[in-house]
């Protein structure tokens, strides 16, 4: 897929300094699994004048997908967001709205037919002819079979937009259905980047794919972008060492939770959710991520897991056994053969841990 412009880019990246700036280029590089020299590569296409236009559609959502472009720092991720791209329209974040916003809108499709981005937040209600949410008092169903087919490409940005999110949670009273599968039928592709909300490094990563290779970044048979979603949160998590030793949090507030044990038996989904918040953190603050925080993962990128499994239920562990490499975590009793002891002891626990998920599951499958 070509990007045409050129779009006026009078102000790019002048609040941001050298440094930060070829940082940024690099973290986006690691992020995207591309070699630290691709920064290079990616710092040419971002600063180059051309900018692809945006338009932003907003479906069922609770605008939690916008705000967390607009929460992050060093340097400001808005910033580099709205000065990578030009945003035509965002009912959120719009300067004008009403008719004024609805002309400019039209006037924005016309303008960039075929090469404009459409971003789509919230899930899309099909029942009873999508009355459930419309915008300008027309159903966001037609707006979207209206506009996608003119967009250069099509991403659903949050667990809502990708799999119906909150709105589809039983009884699902709208109808409340994931972009793709609203687009399907027209044989429209659409990138999903989901997560509730979703870390913008994911976003911000797939446009600069989309800028610096003129393509959209490899996606997995679900429409995910591999770079952020091919691996479980659990294979890379700062606690795995403790699920490997059998060192777990019982309840929250107990010893175990606030040693920062593992919160498998609280209900953590990180075994069974693909997603890279392990890795790359919120707010480019180490640590803030649900797990990082004490929370456990409750699955919210992963379809028919957030949302859909209760809270506490156990996961299911595809991987038990210890990962090649560890990440770190304080050692009990440090010496020289703790790793070494936790990878025995790990495949010992990781098998137990199955076994013991699998019995609570049976018992709670008898007493069901
Ligand atoms: Fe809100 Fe989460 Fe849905 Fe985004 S995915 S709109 S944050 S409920
Ligand atoms: Fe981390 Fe959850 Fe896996 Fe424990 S179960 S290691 S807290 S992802
Ligand atoms: Fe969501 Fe779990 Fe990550 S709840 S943000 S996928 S840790």
């Amino acid at each position: 897929m070509e990007f045409k412009g050129p779009y006026p880019q009078e102000t790019l990246f002048s609040s941001i300094n050298r440094r930060d700036f070829m940082k940024f280029c690099t973290a986006v590089a690691a992020t995207l699994g591309l070699p630290m020299s691709a920064g290079v590569k990616i710092a040419e296409a971002v600063t180059s004048p051309e900018r692809p236009p945006v338009i932003w559609l907003s479906g069922q959502q609770c605008t939690g997908c916008v705000e967390m472009l607009l929460r992050t720092d060093h340097p400001s991720i808005d910033s580099l967001i709205f000065n990578l791209i030009s945003l035509e329209y965002s009912e959120t974040l719009n300067a004008g709205s009403g008719h004024q916003a609805e002309a400019a809108l039209q006037q924005s499709i016309e303008r960039y037919k075929g090469e404009f981005i459409l971003v789509v937040d919230g899930s899309i209600p099909v029942k009873d002819g999508g009355i459930y949410c419309q915008i300008a008092g027309r159903p966001v169903l037609d707006i979207l079979n209206e506009m996608a087919p003119q967009a250069a490409a099509v991403i659903a940005i949050g667990s809502c937009a990708s799999w119906g999110g909150v709105a589809a949670a039983e009884p699902n009273p709208t109808g409340a259905t994931p972009v793709h599968a609203v687009l399907k039928p027209k044989g429209i592709n659409v990138v999903n980047i989901p997560g509730c909300p979703p870390n913008p490094y994911n976003l911000l990563s797939t446009v600069i794919h989309f800028l610096t290779f003129g393509k959209l970044p490899d996606l997995d048979d679900k429409g995910r972008p591999t770079f952020a979603y091919s691996r479980l949160i659990h294979e890379n998590c700062e606690r795995r060492p403790h699920f490997d030793a059998g060192r777990f949090a019982d309840e929250f507030g107990d010893e175990g939770h606030r040693k920062g044990y593992c919160l498998y038996k609280l209900g953590c989904k990180g075994p069974e959710t693909f997603n890279n918040c392990s890795i790359v953190h919120y707010n480019d603050t180490i640590g803030c991520w649900p797990v990082g925080t004490g929370c456990p993962c409750f699955g919210c990128s992963e379809e028919k897991v957030g949302f859909h499994v209760p809270l506490f239920t156990k996961s299911k562990v595809a991987y038990p056994t210890p990962p090649n490499q560890f990440t770190e975590a304080v050692p009990e009793r440090g010496n020289g053969s703790v790793k070494f002891a936790y990878g025995v002891a790990g495949a010992v626990v990781g098998a137990a841990v199955v076994a013991a998920a699998k019995r609570d599951g049976d018992k709670e499958d008898k007493q069901a």
